[in-house]
């Protein structure tokens, strides 16, 4: 018998892609919910909540796709206790090996009152109708009583023994305004144990956010009593305050082992996929952030240098690989080669075709000849920046740039390649600043009319000669589409960020399939 069987298994529900998806400004496109799940899949979770297909045709699509590349994790669509919603959920998710629908309706009478101008009587009726219908579509069905912290604990009880008798195979208890404390939500899941004759039917679950700093300790508090499903995202984020954060809940369980529980989680892959969430929601991860922060391994204090040095466990009760931080032995420098490259790609699972290779070793030159020493990040942040320019098609291309700013007026000289006829084209701009300079100097050359909506630079490692990655966001029409950048200079990543946003928009108007969400849909989402 291993370690591992006598503990038992907390699923890890991964709700990133939609709930996490509802922060303020986390718009992600169809893209870039490709490239989470891939890496969420890399990292083990067991369920990847996908989207919520009925509140726009972008999530319908990215739900869609996911369930047709992802064969390893279950794929689960959101829909509101409604038959149009489930009739959407289940077509996105057609394609999937293994698909999951996750229905919910509310259950507090502030909610039945106020928002659903309903009664207990109908919403338990079409709870136990909707988890029937989406029966129809898979055996694998969730249900939710929203609001669950705050519902009474006994038509809880009742709802949850109707719809698993109706056939609902996990049941979620949302607290989903954060309202709850540890004892008294760990008591929650012990009473429902306690109170709904069928329970070991299904698999209770917990979704628990963040407004009161509580989702990750109610969450642990309800495994404790008994929950063995865990919904949550990385980073913690996710509406409002947030979601229980994935890398936290995974790292008590495994740091913790005498409570008794695991998961299939790969904690070396935790630390990629905050970066990655973080740089394509554009939501910056507090430096203090437990688990994946960029002090949550740094050592400051005298006393506590001293007491690592001598012994790293006088302060350190996880080790910083675990959760993917390669503190790396062996940095790579201006001398290493496409041989020594490849090798630490592959070290940092990263398998690339020969093409791909060429590509990041040049850029991996460029950037060793400014940086001398290049570290995991610098890479990681490489080859992404190089995998989403292979993705998307390029109409531009950045030729050449001269900026002169200063005292006087700033100054950008910008000369394209237009891909279609390899014609260059050269213009320049005056700005309010280098960046301003830029972007209108571009905007002369392509005249596709867009609005800046967001802009933001964030450091890849430390030190004056760090990698800049920049991260924009334009909108035309109310579609919204995102640039990504990396480079040590960061007017040229900034140049570059807003050429790979143009090229998406461009290839949005010349192909028709416009790729991100309506806004009016984006809002009808947070609607939820
Ligand atoms: O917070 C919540 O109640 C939800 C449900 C849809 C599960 O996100
Ligand atoms: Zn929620």
């Amino acid at each position: 018998m291993t370690t591992e069987s006598k503990k038992d298994k907390v699923f890890i529900f991964d709700t990133t892609l939609r709930d996490g998806e509802q922060s303020p400004g986390a718009t992600l496109n169809i893209q870039e919910k490709l490239e989470i799940a891939r890496q969420l899949s890399k990292l083990g979770v067991d369920i990847i909540e996908a989207g919520f297909p009925f509140s726009s045709p972008g999530d319908f699509e990215a739900v869609r796709l996911i369930s047709k590349e992802l064969q390893g994790p279950v794929i689960c669509g959101l829909a509101r206790a409604k038959k149009e919603d489930i009739d959407k959920a289940a077509g996105a998710l057609e394609p999937a090996k293994k698909k999951r629908i996750h229905t919910f309706i509310a259950t507090s009478d502030i909610h039945i009152e106020h928002k659903l101008k309903s009664t207990r009587e109908k919403v338990l009726k079409t709870a136990v109708e909707m988890v029937r219908y989406a029966k129809s579509f898979t055996d694998n069905v969730e249900f939710s009583p929203e609001d669950a912290g705050r519902s009474d604990p006994k038509f809880l009880f009742e709802i949850l023994q109707a719809v698993i008798e109706a056939g609902a195979t996990t049941v979620n208890i949302p607290d989903t305004v954060g309202y709850t404390v540890p004892n008294e939500f760990g008591g929650l899941i012990k009473a429902i144990k306690e109170n709904v004759p069928n329970i070991d039917k299904a698999v209770i679950s917990v979704h628990c956010h963040n407004d009161l700093g509580l989702a990750v300790a109610n969450s642990l508090s309800a495994v404790i009593n008994g929950a063995r499903q865990v919904e949550c995202t990385i980073n913690g984020i996710g509406e409002r305050a947030g979601n229980c954060s994935l890398e936290e809940i995974v790292m008590i369980l495994k740091t913790r082992p005498t409570l008794g529980f695991y998961t299939d989680i790969d904690s070396k892959q935790i630390y990629r996929t905050s970066r990655l969430v973080s740089t394509l929601t554009n939501m910056i991860v507090q430096p203090n952030k437990a688990i994946v922060g960029a002090n949550a391994f740094a050592h400051e204090s005298g006393i506590h240098q001293d007491g690592f040095l001598k012994f790293k466990k006088t302060y350190e009760i996880m080790n910083p690989e675990d959760v993917g931080l390669l503190t790396s032995k062996l940095p790579l420098g201006p001398r290493s080669g496409r041989h020594a490259l490849k090798e630490k790609l592959s070290e940092l699972g990263y398998q690339l075709s020969e093409e791909q290779l060429d590509k990041a070793f040049l850029r991996f030159k460029e950037i060793a000849d400014k940086k001398k020493q290049v570290v995991d990040k610098d890479l990681e942040s490489i080859v992404r920046d190089e995998q989403r320019i292979a993705e998307i098609t390029s109409y531009y291309e950045l030729e050449n740039l001269q900026i002169a700013c200063g005292t006087g007026l700033p100054t950008a000289s910008v000369c394209l390649r237009r891909t279609s006829d390899n014609v260059f084209l050269k213009d320049s701009a005056l700005g309010t600043g280098p960046v301003d300079a830029i972007y209108k100097a571009i905007n002369k050359i392509v005249n596709v009319p867009n609005e800046l909506i967001e802009f933001s630079v964030q450091s890849v490692t430390e030190g004056i000669d760090a990698l800049g990655e920049v991260t924009i966001r334009i909108q035309q029409d109310h579609l919204v589409f995102n640039g990504h950048a990396a480079n040590t200079d960061i007017t040229l990543a900034c140049a570059k960020a807003y050429l790979n946003a143009l090229n998406k928009l461009i290839d949005g108007i010349t192909t028709g399939t416009k790729i991100l969400a309506q806004k009016s849909e984006l809002e009808a989402k947070k609607g939820v």
